[in-house]
């Protein structure tokens, strides 16, 4: 595991999970529906989980298929919701969670960290599987939006990460010298792995003990959170 990357240009983060917490929809709407925890928690992991997995099965049905990020969100929550409430969701619930999703939560260090990358004078960016729209509410609203140089969607390639285009996008984008002088961070392990096996120099944000993906591509550094991430760039 390598310790510091060398030569590196920007710092481009996935969203949704690394700086976002995905969760922080379903905590927020917790109390004013009545929902318990436990039961709450499976609702926001399927709802997750099926948005993933709509977003990579569209993608190989062709691009036909695509739609963007925020009606897969939406298509994943109505799985989730009649999955927890087979009688219907409580009257309110599916918009108040789609609304918070607009506003989500960023993890605790996120802001700081950008904050310490642009005080040393490097390129930031998001590239997201998100819909621009949705994309640009939650920077604005969590504060990060002045701390980004570019916030990079999918949406114009009209298909979904791990597809290499989508990397590709950021090195065109943000002009560097090539993938390597990228520090790419995913909490999403399969994306961590993808982006280093386009060849971005690649963190890990290992946030919830997850195992390592058995996929192409390894990443060269696993972290905690992304606190490390000015030092291990240089970025100090
Ligand atoms: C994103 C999803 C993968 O932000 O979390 O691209």
């Amino acid at each position: 595991m390598t310790e510091r990357f060398d030569g590196i240009e920007a710092c481009v983060f996935d969203a949704y999970g690394t700086m976002f917490d995905v969760h922080s929809a379903v905590a927020r709407c917790r109390d004013d529906f009545g929902l318990e925890v436990e039961p709450a928690q499976i609702m926001s992991d399927v709802w997750r989980t099926k948005q993933l997995s709509y977003s990579w099965l569209r993608s190989l049905m062709g691009p036909d298929h695509y739609v963007p990020f925020w009606q897969v969100t939406g298509d994943a929550l109505d799985f989730a919701l009649e999955t927890a409430f087979p009688g219907g969701p409580p009257t309110g619930l599916r918009q108040a969670l789609m609304d918070s999703y607009r506003t989500l939560d960023t993890y605790p260090e996120v802001v700081g960290v950008l904050q310490r990358l642009k005080a040393a004078g490097m390129k930031t960016a998001i590239l997201s599987n998100g819909s621009p729209d949705m994309l640009e509410s939650v920077c604005e609203s969590t504060g990060c939006a002045p701390l980004l140089d570019a916030v990079l969607s999918v949406d114009e390639l009209g298909v979904f990460k791990p597809d290499p285009r989508v990397y590709r996008l950021a090195v065109d984008r943000l002009g560097v010298s090539g993938p390597a002088a990228i520090s790419f961070q995913s909490s999403n392990a399969w994306d961590a792995a993808a982006a280093s096996a386009f060849g971005f120099r690649v963190a890990w944000c290992n946030r919830f003990g997850q195992a390592r993906e058995r996929l192409p591509g390894s990443p060269d550094i696993e972290l905690k959170t992304l606190e490390p991430l000015p030092a291990i760039v240089g970025a100090i």
